[in-house]
């Protein structure tokens, strides 16, 4: 993101362009940071070439997974909504993995009848299911295992999905128990050993610790591994001082790992691919003034973009036209939903703010518009891709005739 003659561009596009053409609140999405995210994270790995699941959570704009689709990339998916759009996309069913705690008997035989490279069961009675379903279709159905390795990521306790009071995965035991179930069964292959620690972790360490657990767990299973899905959760810096996640001790420790165990490596990642990419417009209403305090009243509120409501997470505010006055108040930046937690950071310095100025809220590519809602009957923002000086449309702001 940079300034031209004070306006805040895009790539090449004027962002006061974009709102001429699409109004506020819109998403938009940079092409050029997508393909530089998705050439380094493959350039990170490359000495063992692993299968890269884009995780839909993160992001299921239709035309989105399209362009990183044509990189080579697979799909992780958790439901058969996620499903349906990654095959539409046109995703190879044999890049497709599906992880979930809940997997429902109906999302079963779906990625059963797409052939989908593995369904990750995430519980004895799970495999049981699978197993039920495979047997009546008379198909053997690969599967993957996720362990719980019961390790802390140190990330927020609301995106940590590894340790053993969290719901994910299953023990060591259990493990070892359906890898012995599995080897007996006729319906259902034993392909794969999937983890996934959390999300948005900018420590390489707990990966490396993961990593010891799963050697010792293969090593007592005595199973042949073709597959280990790692999962994502490999963090972005949203803040300034932020740490980077450090790629190359990651990748020096998997391939350790890989002396020892010959299998194939399957990422996971989401906000890593598409973290960055996005930026959320959206335009002041109105300025309330309460003393020192200035609530700034956005067009954009938590039903568009969660994560500060939900998580407390902050993103960086910018202005998308450059003035060079501070203001002397301090600045709130709210949206207009009747809930106290609609509000997107609090800001001590900022350029002075008048209604109607548009601002750009940064970094909110993952978990912005999949995380969104129609909370107080507001529909969904318009989301658009940019390329260098070109804009596309890739999906249309809802109307309220959808919701009606
Ligand atoms: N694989 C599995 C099994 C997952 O549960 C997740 C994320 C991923 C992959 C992708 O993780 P990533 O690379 O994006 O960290 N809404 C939260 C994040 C929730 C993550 C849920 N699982 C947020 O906005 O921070």
């Amino acid at each position: 993101m940079k300034y031209f003659n004070r306006n805040l561009l895009i790539e090449k596009v004027k962002v006061k362009n974009i709102v001429k053409k699409f109004s506020t609140p819109t998403y938009c999405y940079s092409y050029k940071k997508l393909k530089e995210n998705i050439n380094n994270f493959k350039k990170s790995f490359n000495s063992f070439s692993p299968l890269v699941c884009f995780s839909i959570k993160s992001n299921n704009n239709l035309n989105l997974i399209k362009e990183i689709k044509k990189f080579g990339f697979g799909a992780d998916v958790v439901s058969i909504g996620e499903l349906m759009i990654s095959l539409k996309a046109g995703i190879d069913p044999k890049k497709i993995v599906f992880s979930g705690v809940g997997k429902t008997s109906e999302e079963i035989k779906n990625a059963i009848d797409k052939k989908i490279l593995l369904i990750n069961a995430e519980s004895k009675s799970e495999i049981i299911e699978i197993e039920k379903i495979a047997k009546s279709k008379k198909k053997i159905v690969n599967v993957g295992i996720r362990l719980n390795p019961n390790i802390d990521a140190k990330t927020l306790k609301q995106i940590s999905t590894g340790k053993k009071e969290d719901k994910f995965g299953v023990d060591e035991k259990t493990f070892l128990n359906i890898v012995n179930y599995a080897s007996l069964s006729k319906n259902i292959n034993l392909k794969c050993l999937s983890v996934h620690l959390g999300s948005q972790i900018l420590d390489h360490k707990p990966y490396e610790k993961m990593l010891k657990v799963l050697d010792k767990t293969i090593r007592k299973s005595n199973h042949n591994f073709e597959f280990i899905d790692l999962g994502g959760g490999m963090g972005i810096s949203y803040e300034k001082n932020n740490k980077k996640f450090n790629y190359s001790k990651y990748n020096n420790a998997i391939k350790r790992f890989l002396k020892k165990h010959k299998s194939n490596v399957i990422f996971e990642p989401g906000r890593s691919i598409v973290g960055n990419i996005g930026y959320l417009i959206s335009k002041v209403i109105y300025i309330k003034k309460n003393n020192k305090k200035h609530f700034i009243i956005l067009d954009a509120a938590m039903n568009d973009f969660m994560r500060p409501a939900l998580y407390g997470s902050n993103h960086k505010i910018l202005p998308v036209i450059k003035k060079n006055i501070l203001s002397k108040n301090i600045y709130e930046f709210v949206g207009p939903i009747c809930e106290s937690t609609d509000k997107f950071t609090t800001l001590k310095k900022f350029q002075k703010l008048d209604e109607k100025d548009l601002l750009v809220i940064c970094d909110v590519g993952a978990y912005g518009i999949s995380l969104s809602s129609n909370y107080n009957m507001r529909p969904k923002p318009a989301e658009i891709l940019i390329k260098g000086s070109k804009i596309k449309a890739i999906k249309k702001r809802q109307k309220l005739t959808d919701l009606i």
